[in-house]
């Protein structure tokens, strides 16, 4: 019987997550098959209840539902658990255990192109995603400032990870920074013409990742690179965390290049 994987969130429809799992799934012949799932707020109840009726093998996790999931689900992996957010729930036997791989495909995208220990490292955003990254920087050793738009989130935040804390609008006032990681949704969707932070405040040293993936080239990423930055593409980070999904779900080693290809965005 094939294996049913998929994604749920609100919206859902733009995922790529679709197209890269089942590139992995025809490459290695594997008889499983990944779906987009529209789930609202409202209905995460009775989908986790569908996860189990329907033996469905395992669900990756995105908007609005990282925290509030964790309330329905069997087990709780312990990064997880630390997070306070799940990306990804495997069914085994009908018994859901939620996992986070946000974090670590993050830092995998950065490790490409710095390393972490020692840096200052600036993360833009406090959301869901944001938790799963200072995690992440936090695990690698760097040295974290948060900063985000509404002040108290970033500061909780912060005080649960010992790190320091500013709303954005103070960014350029900080300097030196050597990496910078946006994590907030500006540069996507309506606000795909706008960057979290300005031009004239990025290094010309330093390294800005963004996990928006589309557009490819962010605001934030054409002014690092015009400031001659190096640059993380949005995309790397959707790659690697779902690598991680895609050995949970499958027990199998995933091939990451055509995966990787099957996600490449057209833009030049
Ligand atoms: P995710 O799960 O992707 O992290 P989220 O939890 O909704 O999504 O977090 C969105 C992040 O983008 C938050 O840090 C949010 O800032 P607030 O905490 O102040 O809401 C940030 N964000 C969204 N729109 C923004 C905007 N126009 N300017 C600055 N930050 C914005």
């Amino acid at each position: 019987m094939t294996s049913i994987c998929g994604i749920i969130g609100d919206p859902v429809e733009h995922s790529l997550s679709p197209t890269m799992h089942n590139a992995g799934y025809k490459n290695l012949g594997l008889d499983f098959e990944y779906k987009k799932f529209h789930v609202v707020a409202d209905n995460l109840p009775s989908f986790i209840e569908r996860i189990k009726n329907e033996h469905l093998r395992g669900i990756s996790v995105t908007i609005p539902h990282k925290e509030n999931v964790i309330a329905h689900l069997d087990e709780i992996d312990e990064v997880a658990k630390k997070i306070g957010a799940v990306n990804t729930i495997v069914n085994t036997d009908g018994v859901l255990k939620g996992y986070n791989t946000d974090w670590i495909g993050c830092m995998q995208a950065l490790e490409e192109k710095t390393e972490i220990v020692g840096k200052k490292v600036a993360l833009l955003g406090a959301g869901g995603s944001a938790r799963a990254i200072a995690y992440g920087i936090h695990e690698r050793k760097g040295e974290l400032t948060i900063f985000n738009r509404t002040l108290e989130k970033a500061q909780s935040l912060a005080e649960e990870i010992n790190a320091s804390y500013d709303i954005l609008e103070n960014f350029s006032a900080h300097n030196h920074f050597d990496i910078i990681i946006n994590s907030t949704s500006v540069g996507m969707g309506n606000m795909k013409d706008q960057s979290p932070i300005v031009k004239e405040s990025i290094p010309s040293n330093c390294v800005v990742q963004d996990i928006v993936y589309s557009p490819l080239e962010t605001q934030l990423l054409k002014d690092a690179s015009s400031r001659g930055a190096q640059v993380v593409y949005g995309y790397k980070m959707l790659l690697y965390q779902g690598i991680a999904q895609f050995e949970l779900f499958t027990h199998k080693k995933a091939p990451i290049e055509v995966m990787e290809q099957a996600i490449i965005p057209n833009e030049s």
